[in-house]
């Protein structure tokens, strides 16, 4: 079987899933050959030097012209959320199989209608919530399901970053609401989301606070990627999304969780984290340590207990056969690989694909039920989204 993929986007994660592409089939075997058959973006210049440096076979500068190729059978989609909705659903009638970075749409009702397009179409879906790949965090969920930790009590995540502290810092997309649908929330908090539904279940109630502290920012011409440059004098447009967002939570198997999104946390690259405490033992996830698991298990010998560092780099690791010796870590690219090699798997197979649109419309209806209890300062239950 041979798999022709159209992506749309060639900066930040249109890179990171170019090389995904590009390594799958030399790491995996998917049981299929993929072809980059074309890229899109909307600058000629770049997306041909892009098609290029990528490994593209060819380009297009219109995305509505890329979802009607018939030598397309995948459209992978890392533009931003304002435009994931039109792409999915043309891409959808179209008949092809589709992936869509997080967060999934603008909204939760956009979601829905991506949705369903997929599945009246019969196609695949999948959303990016790669950090679900790593083999550490993979690790904690096998713990989990095994019932190591016991009955979860407690869940608590943050995601901080530092890379708009500088009042000066432009106002990139990324702080656009009509763009980006949802700030520090909808950008970071939507990975722990998922991953604390993955790890813990669905959430039922959650209350949220969410602050915007710098209001206006320089206007800049060009605004892809993450390290825009804006003069200071520039005439100054408003931020319409959260800077930080804090939100407690219960979920639906009782547990409680507390989280936290920023990108004003000084000193914090991409710091990602996830806790999840049980009655029986303890897991401890740190992004930018992401070769490790740590583990309490209250099983242990008293006397000698304590939090274990698991190395999750060998062959037993899931994903870990496929690249190098243990110890030989992986990094953040290798997440995409694995998410890729799964949704591959699942054309192949003909099997439900996960993450899927589905997870990508429950992620969206907990962002919009924590916005909703922040303007209304009281505590919001989920299904009402
Ligand atoms: N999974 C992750 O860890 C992760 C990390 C960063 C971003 N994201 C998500 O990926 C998406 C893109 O983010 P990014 O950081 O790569 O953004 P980016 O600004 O670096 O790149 C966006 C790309 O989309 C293209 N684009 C925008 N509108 C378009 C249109 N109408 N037609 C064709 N191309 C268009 C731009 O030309 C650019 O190539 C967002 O949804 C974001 O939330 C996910």
């Amino acid at each position: 079987m041979r798999l022709n993929v159209g992506l749309v986007g060639y900066k930040f994660m249109g890179k990171a899933h170019s090389n995904a592409y590009a390594r799958l089939g030399m790491f995996f075997d998917p049981g299929a050959e993929i072809c980059q058959r074309a890229i899109c973006g909307r600058d000629e210049k770049w997306v041909a030097e892009s098609a290029k440096k990528f490994g593209w076979e060819t380009y297009e500068t219109s995305w509505e012209r890329l979802v009607e190729r018939d030598d397309i059978d995948i459209i992978d989609i890392t533009a931003p959320s304002n435009v994931h909705k039109e792409i999915a659903v043309a891409a959808a009638k179209n008949g092809k199989h589709i992936f869509c970075e997080k967060p999934l749409a603008l909204t939760t009702d956009d979601a829905r209608v991506m949705l369903e397009a997929a599945e009246k179409a019969g196609v695949k879906h999948q959303i990016g919530f790669n950090y679900r790949f790593a083999p550490a965090v993979v690790l904690a969920k096998k713990l989990i399901d095994e019932g190591k930790l016991g009955t979860i009590r407690h869940v608590r995540a943050s995601y901080l970053q530092d890379f708009i502290i500088d009042p000066d810092f432009p106002l990139v997309w990324r702080l656009q609401r009509d763009i980006c649908g949802s700030g520090a929330l909808g950008d970071l908090g939507a990975h722990f989301i998922d991953l604390a539904r993955y790890l813990c279940g669905d959430f039922k109630t959650v209350m949220g606070i969410q602050k915007t502290f710098i209001t206006s920012r320089p206007l800049v011409q060009k605004m892809e990627g993450l390290s825009a440059q804006a003069d200071a004098n520039a005439p100054r447009g408003t931020v319409d999304v959260d800077d930080g967002t804090v939100f407690i939570a219960e979920f639906e198997n009782g547990a409680l969780g507390v989280f936290e999104a920023t990108r004003f946390a000084q000193g914090h690259k991409n710091d990602l984290s996830i806790e999840v405490n049980g009655d029986k033992g303890s897991i401890k996830f740190v992004f930018e340590r992401m070769n490790e698991l740590q583990y309490f298990s209250a099983d242990d010998e008293p006397g000698t207990q304590g939090f274990r560092l698991i190395q999750a780099t060998e062959g037993i690791h899931p994903y870990m056969t496929a690249w190098w010796p243990a110890g030989h870590v992986i990094g953040y690219e290798h997440t995409f690989v694995h998410e890729i090699y799964e949704f591959v798997r699942a054309i192949v197979n003909d099997t439900p694909t996960v993450p899927s649109f589905y997870d990508g419309v429950k992620c969206c209806q907990i962002i919009e039920a924590v916005e909703l209890s922040a303007q209304r300062r009281a505590a919001v239950d989920v299904n009402e989204i």
